[in-house]
């Protein structure tokens, strides 16, 4: 039984107050592709005037502290996120993990905060243009793996893996159908070795330049059960059709 998709957009550092009218357009559209799971990861102040804005539509984090609380100055920990209404939240967001020089273990350590709320979460792998230029991408996304993995995950919060390679984000570059095929496939073993059974029930999104234009081949390749969307995920009018083009291919 494949997995139902979830498109997942990420707004990073867009969005205002003006910009509430945008989620209430993505959520309303959204609404009318039951099959498909949606949800919008916005900026953390615009988060409880988001959920507020959409009763009932999952709004994210784009990242969340590790720390239950203390002295930890412009830090946003996990129950914050969930008191401000987010119902999920990405870890490890490449951005993050270069720009805030984010390891692995604090990656893993973010997720677990997570889930131990009941917030679901999105944890982005991916390798460089060089790593993927030399042969070592599977390699390389299966050491993030192991390194920022939460040790367990329950029924009580959903885990899903977005695999995002760096040069394919916001470049309008992606892999070819085969290396997303060949990578989604390791990322499910991986998830297998580590949780067993539980493993095959981890969504897998792909992240990276995904539009209304490459989508529904995207969503056609085996276990891509569904996208981790950025630019695109901006504007209801560049973002529905992505939603669209899932539920196409669940028929
Ligand atoms: P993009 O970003 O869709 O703009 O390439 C994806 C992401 O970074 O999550």
């Amino acid at each position: 039984m494949p997995l139902k998709k979830l498109v997942a957009g990420n707004w990073k550092m867009h969005g205002l107050s003006s910009d509430l009218d945008e989620v209430r357009a993505i959520a309303a559209a959204a609404g009318e592709y039951p099959s498909v799971d949606v949800a919008l990861c916005v900026p953390a102040i615009l988060i409880e005037r988001a959920a507020r804005a959409v009763p009932g539509f999952a709004i994210g984090g784009q990242d969340v502290h590790h720390a239950e609380k203390g002295a930890h100055t412009g830090c946003i920990s996990a129950l914050m996120l969930l008191d401000a209404g987010a119902s999920l939240t990405i870890v490890g967001h490449s951005e993050r993990r270069e720009g805030q020089r984010e390891r692995d273990q604090e990656v893993k350590a973010k997720a677990e905060a997570a889930l131990s709320v009941g917030l679901n979460v999105i944890l982005c792998v991916g390798e460089s243009l060089d790593v993927r230029e030399h042969g070592g991408a599977v390699d390389t996304v299966g050491a993030q793996l192991d390194g920022s993995l939460p040790a367990a995950f329950d029924s009580k919060a959903e885990l899903a893996i977005a695999y995002e390679p760096i040069w394919a984000i916001g470049t309008g570059k992606i892999p070819t159908s085969a290396e997303i095929a060949e990578m989604h496939l390791a990322i499910r073993a991986k998830l297998g070795e580590r949780y067993g059974a539980d493993g095959a029930n981890a969504r897998i999104l792909y992240g990276g330049s995904v539009k209304a234009s490459n989508a529904g081949e995207i969503f056609g390749i085996a276990d891509v059960d569904g996208a981790l969307v950025g630019g695109a995920s901006l504007k209801a009018a560049d973002f529905i059709p992505i939603v669209a083009a899932a539920a196409a291919v669940e028929g």
